[in-house]
């Protein structure tokens, strides 16, 4: 497992909401990835949740009152914060958030954060009822923040503690560790809009059966969740498999090579790149079946067409976006790799190593380009995913 958190100092802040379920849950999410948490909680927030939770959760002392000392020093509520990676304040309510909006420090939580040194950066995730979330004085806070350099995770839209539906919920402990993960990667994809392939395609035979490519979904995927955390507007066309969509992502249903195409050009006007990581089916039965084909003692005959090359077809276009291609051979890789690269038109061809990859959590990758290739040796796929990300990045 790649833990990013890992050796991170983390201050996490409580405010006063019933969100506050959520972050003991969030507070393990981050230590099993290797933080180091101090909590530090509002006066309002202990109503919601003890700090005795936190503290056998962080196994660190939590900090509410500015009145008390702390590891003996009158000052450590400053000290916590030089020594600390980011302070993530979850859920923050409306109200810290207006006082942070302001540079208000009438509380232990805000003074740190009044005082945080500008290296150090404040996330919040907000969580409040919809009218809050929604008043004009909140929206003016949050785009002051967010001015200010303050990641804003979520909120998320749904049914809310109060009863009622809509905006303001926070984000799920998951989704806030996702957030915070993507906090410590290099933003070298800000606002660019990437489009993904992934998966493999299915082609229907007839209604019960059909052919398809091997293909987990686990590679694309991986690129969709760097590309995301790399600051990328990432939208993910996706062939069937069974993994969740990354947190951020724009996922895409399709089943066939057909559909995948469709959907690919309907997105890729503006698109800055474009990675085409699936396992596009190269054919499809022409004589496809309505009805179950029944066994009759002789073998069908299928016929096959050609599906459209959805890679080489957006390359063609006339202001394509920078297309990456994905290769998975079974001998040769090197000479057929460069090969597709120039075939297909794209500036960067990245080549798996073949079948081992397949299903696996591991890969190896070698990527093409006009000058030669580059080796990205043996590694958890969201490692090679974020290396290739950057990659990508230095040709934009
Ligand atoms: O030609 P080949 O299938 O080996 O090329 C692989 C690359 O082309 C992958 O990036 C794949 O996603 C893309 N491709 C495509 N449409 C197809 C076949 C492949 O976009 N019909």
């Amino acid at each position: 497992m790649v833990m990013v958190l890992s050796g991170k100092k983390i201050v996490l802040g409580l405010t006063g909401g019933i969100a506050c379920y959520k972050s003991a849950e969030f507070l393990r999410a981050m230590v099993r990835d290797g933080a180091q948490i101090n909590v530090v909680m509002t006066d309002s927030a202990t109503h919601f949740i003890t700090p005795l939770t936190l503290q056998t959760l962080s196994e660190n002392p939590v900090m509410v009152s500015q009145w008390e000392s702390h590891a003996g020093s009158p000052l450590s509520h400053i000290d916590v914060t030089r020594t600390a990676d980011a302070i993530i304040i979850a859920p923050c309510t409306a109200n810290f958030a207006a006082k942070l909006a302001h540079g208000i420090a009438d509380d232990l939580l805000s003074s740190l954060c009044l005082a945080r040194p500008s290296h150090v950066p404040l996330l919040i995730a907000p969580a409040m009822n919809v009218e809050m979330w929604m008043n004009q004085a909140t929206r003016r806070n949050i785009a002051q923040l967010k001015a200010d350099g303050v990641g804003v995770m979520g909120p998320a839209a749904g049914f809310q503690a109060c009863g009622e539906v809509g905006m303001g919920r926070m984000l799920e402990p998951q989704e806030l560790l996702a957030e915070t993960i993507a906090a410590f990667q290099p933003a070298v994809l800000k606002n660019k809009r990437v489009l993904i392939t992934a998966g493999p395609t299915f082609e229907p035979i007839d209604p019960i059966r059909g052919i398809t490519n091997r293909s987990s979904g686990k590679m694309g995927y991986a690129v969709a969740r760097a590309a995301w955390e790399a600051g990328g507007e990432v939208s993910l066309v996706s062939g069937p498999v069974a993994l969740p969509a990354p947190h951020g992502v724009a996922r895409h249903d399709v089943t066939t090579a057909w559909e995948m195409r469709e959907k690919v050009m309907s997105l890729i006007a503006d698109q800055d790149v474009f990675i085409a990581v699936a396992a596009v089916a190269d054919w499809r039965v022409a004589n496809t079946s309505t009805q179950k084909i029944k066994k009759t003692g002789s073998a069908p005959q299928l016929q096959f067409e050609e599906n459209p090359d959805i890679l080489a077809e957006v390359a063609s276009l006339k202001k394509p976006p920078f297309c990456v291609g994905f290769a998975a051979e079974s001998e040769k890789l090197i000479e057929h790799a460069q090969e597709k690269r120039s075939r297909k038109n794209i500036p960067l061809l990245v080549g798996n190593i073949g079948e081992e990859a397949f299903g696996k959590d591991e890969n190896e990758l070698i990527l093409f380009d006009a000058k030669g290739h580059t080796v990205l040796p043996r590694a958890d796929k969201l490692v090679l995913a974020r290396s290739l990300v950057r990659h990508i990045a230095g040709y934009l």
